[in-house]
């Protein structure tokens, strides 16, 4: 008699060890998911140095590091957000925006540039200060 309750009560501890252990994993694979989820949600990264260089075709106006103010017209955009330099270069594209009165003007030189020149380019002008 005394010999079984103890296998019961072996069994039993080890019916817990077991869940335990089970449940340990499970966390695990979550914190993965959500981790993959971050990467997931992240803006395309800009190249500074590939912006730098696509901004050369940009420098006669604007100034080799955005400090002018291009035509006498458009803001300095050195050290511009790069979230901000997106938006602004998207709206140029499409030919929704024009700040001073020379959206055309931009609208051309934006045209040609894909959705990762601009990440490229407000990288690069994102990091003067
Ligand atoms: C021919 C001269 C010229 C060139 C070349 C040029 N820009 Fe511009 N840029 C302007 C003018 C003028 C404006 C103001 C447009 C407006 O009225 O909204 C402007 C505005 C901008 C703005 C927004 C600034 C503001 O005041 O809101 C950004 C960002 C910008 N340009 C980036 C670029 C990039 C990147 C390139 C190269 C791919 C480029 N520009 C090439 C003349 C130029």
């Amino acid at each position: 008699m005394k010999k079984v309750l103890l296998t019961a009560i072996l069994a039993c501890g080890m019916a817990f060890a077991g869940e335990a252990n089970a449940t340990a994993p499970a966390a695990d694979a979550n914190a993965t998911k959500a981790d993959a989820n971050a990467t997931a949600a992240a803006p395309a990264k800009g190249d500074a140095e590939a912006g730098k260089a696509k901004f050369a075709a940009c420098a006669g106006c604007h100034g080799q590091q955005g400090e002018k103010q291009a035509l006498g017209k458009s803001e300095v955009i050195k050290g511009w957000d790069a979230a901000k330099v997106v938006e602004a270069l998207k709206g140029y594209k499409a030919g929704t925006r024009n700040v001073h009165g020379m959206g055309s003007t931009m609208k051309g030189q934006a045209a040609a540039l894909s959705d990762q020149d601009m990440a490229n380019i407000a990288a690069y002008l994102s990091s003067l200060k």
